[in-house]
């Protein structure tokens, strides 16, 4: 799926799939998060309006995935409750900075990781799809699905942009971040750290 080394472990979507009312407030969540890190993102970078425009665009989908999922949540009379640690996010975040300086802006490599998080989004979208026996629920993933494998195209083209238009050294420095992503997946998944956190940010 779209750039990613190392598929999701099979068990995941079952277990996932069984409890559907953890994995939406998870989701939620994770839709939050999203919008929040677009946002920071933007904050950061300020003084670059067109950057600025397209991640504010980016935070508003991504609140209202946050209010499509909470109106799923309601309908179901389950509560939302507090957002817990997201490792899989840190730990990404964490093994970015960790990794030798290269030689692309360090803006590069944030929105290459925010590139990564929409793939693995769409992957497990497409994975809770086929395993879910809730239509409304196939429908609400094979939509956000759609919308985050967009955005994971609006975040490799800000890269391309951030590193001066050199796409073959964006796709490079994706492929090498890709590896650790998928060390990360495969490390918490054998810890059984995973479920219910869905590493779904949407
Ligand atoms: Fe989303
Ligand atoms: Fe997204």
């Amino acid at each position: 799926m779209l750039c990613l080394k190392m598929p999701t472990d099979g068990g995941w979507a079952m277990a996932a799939a069984r409890d559907a009312n953890a994995i939406l407030v998870d989701h939620a969540h994770c839709e939050m998060k999203a919008a929040t890190n677009a946002l920071s993102l933007a904050m950061r970078h300020s003084g670059d309006l067109d950057l600025v425009l397209a991640l504010s665009a980016l935070a508003r989908e991504e609140i209202e995935h946050f209010g499509r999922v909470v109106a799923v949540l309601a309908e179901r009379g389950v509560a939302l409750g507090p957002p817990k640690v997201d490792e899989y996010a840190a730990e990404l975040r964490r093994a970015t900075a960790a990794l030798p300086r290269s030689s692309v802006p360090p803006l590069v490599d944030r929105l290459l990781v925010g590139a990564l998080i929409e793939a693995r989004s769409c992957e497990r979208f497409q994975l809770l799809a086929a395993a879910t026996d809730d239509e409304d629920l196939r429908a609400l993933w094979t939509d956000l699905l759609a919308s985050e494998a967009r955005h994971y195209r609006t975040f490799v083209d800000l890269a391309v942009r951030a590193a001066g238009g050199d796409r073959a050294r964006v796709v490079a420095r994706l492929d090498d971040l890709a590896s650790l992503e998928g060390a990360i997946v495969t490390r918490l998944a054998e810890q059984g750290a995973e479920f219910p956190r869905a590493s779904i940010h949407g």
